[in-house]
């Protein structure tokens, strides 16, 4: 059962100890959102709400998150939402490449279980760690590998508010690619 194995992940994500983010964590952040779906979002690693919580995209980024995914006309209980890394880096720092090795894995199974027709990397951590390629500009615009797209992080956004416009249009563009 789809959702089973879901919930058996997340188990396991919670529990997880490959990296040492697993010492300080308060909460792992599996991710949310149900299975099958045909989007889903991927992010860095949580911040200190979603480490309170246990819930990705809860903090400022997740509300600036929420108000442009309504504004592209996406409803975001339909959507699976995670991160890279599942667990927060201390002082929000950026993960190492040996902690993103560890987590990958869940996130490859997480795209096994949800089955996702479209994946939207978020940040330049999501596409390298999924496509082994940065440079957010240079890969908007299309798909790779004809399920992943590339567009801004929120917290991107939220330090440069010029750029939701262009954020909203990318996740306007995967809105109607999901439904082709
Ligand atoms: N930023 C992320 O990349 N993921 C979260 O869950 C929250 C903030």
């Amino acid at each position: 059962m789809i959702n089973e194995d879901l919930r058996l992940l997340e188990d396991q994500i919670s529990a997880c100890r490959l990296c040492q983010l697993g010492e300080n964590r308060n909460r792992a952040v599996p991710g949310s959102g149900p299975a099958p779906a045909r989007m889903m979002l991927v992010g860095e690693a949580p911040g200190r709400e979603e480490d309170q919580s246990g819930q990705p995209f809860v903090g400022r980024g997740g509300r600036l998150l929420d108000v442009a995914l309504q504004q592209a006309g996406l409803n975001r209980s339909e959507i699976f939402i995670t991160s890279v890394i599942k667990c927060r880096p201390p002082n929000n720092r950026k993960p190492m490449k040996k902690e993103m090795a560890s987590c990958l894995p869940y996130l490859q199974a997480q795209m096994e279980i949800v089955r996702p027709k479209i994946v939207c990397l978020m940040g330049n951590t999501a596409a390298a760690a999924v496509l082994g390629r940065q440079g957010i500009q240079s890969l908007r615009g299309q798909l790779w590998q004809e399920r992943f797209a590339v567009t801004y992080h929120p917290a991107a956004v939220l330090r440069n508010r010029n750029l939701m416009a262009e954020f909203v249009s990318d996740l306007e563009r995967l809105n109607s690619l999901q439904d082709q």
